[in-house]
């Protein structure tokens, strides 16, 4: 199994080189031999070749079974032109994958019901649900137009049906699985992608007829989503709405740097494996960093891509049983609410984890 690994920026390459040692311990343990390739992208790459992206890391990427990333970005390359932005060469990717469905759970781990920002009558309801954004299409990939006199511009929202029918179908399929409801998220009382795309999912959920499904518009789910987080099993939305809804869905578990996020694409090609942080260089190099959200991407890796589902959740095990044994980097130490509370950098929160394994 090769694996394209891209440390990135800021913490990145810290929590990518203690998820390699969880995999390393994996590959022990289960018998099995994962081969990586360092592959440059984000502010690293602007420093070494001049753009986010270059073409010998995408065919790298295109030539891997799995594509694991840390973080990209940074003050230093703030300035960098749009186009040359670190953050492109993230859009780069995921469109040369053809990664089209984007895997975002919300969960909050037991062990950490106190970090929770909700009421305690409603974090005690539990939050456990999935976002399922579309990735490679809507305004993120529309064209984006500045005329000379910058008094004027333009971002073009486009959705075809079959960009809608394949993300609907990942969405019930993973209900399937799960609690067996969708909560399509749209903005069909003011966009024609949306009308189209409610439309399409309806059409979709006929094959489906175990999964209940209903329609939100996105004002509301984002109101919802901190008023009853339990009432929600699969979101399944478009890109940008995906985008925010799942930082708010991350940010309500109170684990933003504990959630992995799993970006699938075809059967024939590498997918994509990241935390849902970003690269927090207020604290690169000082090994503060959490490594969890990584650990538990490289987790989503066995299970999808490798169909490796035991050592998936050896993982998985292992980070439940640190946390409840009170193991905690900065991010989610948390002593006032919480006695048992055991303060790790990010090497040692890692080495816990995998002596659990
Ligand atoms: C994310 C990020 C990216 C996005 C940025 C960095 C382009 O916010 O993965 O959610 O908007 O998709
Ligand atoms: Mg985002």
């Amino acid at each position: 199994m090769n694996i394209a690994v891209i440390r990135g920026d800021g913490i990145g390459p810290e929590i990518v080189g203690e998820a390699l040692n969880i995999l390393n311990i994996i590959a022990e343990k289960f018998n099995l031999k994962f081969n990586y390739q360092d592959v440059y992208m984000g502010g690293c790459a602007i420093d070494k070749f001049g753009e986010p992206l270059p073409d010998v890391s995408v065919k790298a990427c295109l030539n891997s079974d799995a594509v694991l990333l840390g973080a990209v970005g940074g003050p230093k390359w703030d300035l960098q032109q749009p186009e040359n932005r670190p953050e492109k060469g993230l859009l780069k990717l995921r469109n040369a994958l053809g990664v089209y469905a984007n895997i975002r759970p919300a969960k909050m781990f037991n062990a950490l019901k106190s970090a929770c920002p909700l009421r305690d009558d409603i974090a005690n309801k539990g939050i456990d649900f999935i976002v399922i954004r579309e990735l490679t299409g809507g305004i993120y990939f529309g064209e984006h137009f500045i005329n000379e006199d910058k008094d004027f511009a333009r971002d073009v929202m486009t959705y075809s049906k079959l960009e809608i029918e394949r993300i609907a179908k990942i969405a019930f399929e993973t209900a399937r699985i799960r609690n067996k409801k969708v909560t399509s998220v749209d903005k069909a009382n003011v966009l024609a992608t949306s009308r189209i795309w409610r439309e399409i999912v309806n059409n979709i959920a006929k094959d489906y007829s175990d999964i209940e499904l209903n329609h939100m518009y996105v004002d509301n789910a984002s109101m919802q989503i901190v008023k009853d987080p339990s009432q929600f099993d699969v979101i399944l939305t478009e890109n940008m709405f995906g985008d925010i809804l799942s930082d708010e869905a991350s940010q309500i578990t109170g684990s933003i740097g504990l959630i992995p996020s799993a970006s699938l694409g075809a059967d024939n090609t590498p997918w994509l494996y990241e935390p849902i942080h970003g690269s927090a260089p207020d604290i690169a190099g000082q090994n503060k960093a959490n490594p969890i959200g990584t650990i538990l991407a490289a987790a989503m890796m066995l299970r999808y891509s490798f169909k490796l589902e035991d050592a998936a959740r050896a993982i998985e095990q292992a980070v439940n049983k640190i946390l409840d044994e009170g193991w905690r980097t900065g991010d989610i130490f948390d002593a006032k609410h919480d006695d048992k509370n055991k303060l790790l950098g990010c090497k040692e929160i890692a080495e816990a984890i995998g002596e659990r394994i």
